[in-house]
């Protein structure tokens, strides 16, 4: 049976979102990125948005119990019964032993975790040309032909100019990258020890990493 409870795990840029976005439409089951849930926030201006705009700017982490309660609420929705694909969630030991008491109280666990892998230097190769439609949220990136906007840092779909992420500048990356391999890199052991975690090399073609991660839902060795 295809597996349809999981975590996308893997440094920022690794292609966690590109690559949820693919599988949920695939599988009908949604796609709970606490990054886009915390942009949604900064942008409407809400209690939580300014709470947490200046952590995000810096490349830092928001507090785990912030992040437990947000995600708590969003996984008891109903259309969380057929499966989930979480991405940037849980991003520290804490937050992965408070998911599996969410999950637990929903009578629930996870069937999955897939580590996409990709290196420190193409994580910032891939992040500082990533450009974004500030309309329809679809992701680009300027050196990827796959991904490339049709006509100059336009959406292919709006026409409107295509914007950076306020925390995509080099410095600020690279401090993600620090920050990924410090509080949420041992989450690889923890999950291996569970014995439900799977390896994928993310620096193929977004093609090839979508058709790896299919196999290991499927349950296939690679
Ligand atoms: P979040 O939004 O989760 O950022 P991230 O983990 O740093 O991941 P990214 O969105 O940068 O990368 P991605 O792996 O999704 O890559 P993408 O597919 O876009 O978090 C942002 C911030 O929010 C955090 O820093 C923190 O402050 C806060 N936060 C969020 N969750 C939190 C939590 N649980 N706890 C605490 N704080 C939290 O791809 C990147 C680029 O590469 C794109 O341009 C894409 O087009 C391109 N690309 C994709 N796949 C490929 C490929 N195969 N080959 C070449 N290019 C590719």
């Amino acid at each position: 049976m295809m597996k349809r409870r999981m975590i996308l795990l893997g440094p920022p840029g690794a292609g966690k979102g590109t690559q949820a976005k693919i599988i949920s439409a695939l599988l009908g089951i949604p796609h709970i990125s606490t990054g886009d849930i915390l942009r949604d926030a900064v942008k409407s201006g809400s209690e939580l948005g300014k709470k947490v705009k200046e952590i995000m700017e810096r490349g830092d982490l928001v507090p785990d119990e912030l992040m437990d309660r947000i995600v708590e609420n969003r996984l008891k929705e109903n259309d969380c019964r057929k499966g989930f694909i979480l991405d940037g969630y849980p991003r520290t030991v804490k937050q992965a032993e408070s998911l599996e008491k969410i999950l637990e109280n929903l009578n629930e666990k996870l069937d999955i975790v897939i580590l996409v892998d990709v290196s420190e230097d193409d994580v910032v190769r891939r992040i500082t040309n990533r450009r974004i439609c500030p309309k329809c949220g679809k992701v680009y990136n300027l050196i990827v032909p796959d991904l490339r906007p049709n006509e100059d840092e336009l959406c292919d779909l709006c026409k409107v100019k295509l914007i950076q992420r306020d925390d995509d500048k080099e410095e600020t990356v690279r401090r993600r990258y620090r920050v990924y391999m410090e509080s949420t890199s041992p989450l690889i052991e923890y999950y291996d020890k569970k014995g439900i975690l799977e390896r994928i090399d993310g620096k193929h073609q977004p093609e090839k990493v979508k058709e790896e991660i299919l196999k290991v839902l499927e349950g296939n060795q690679i």
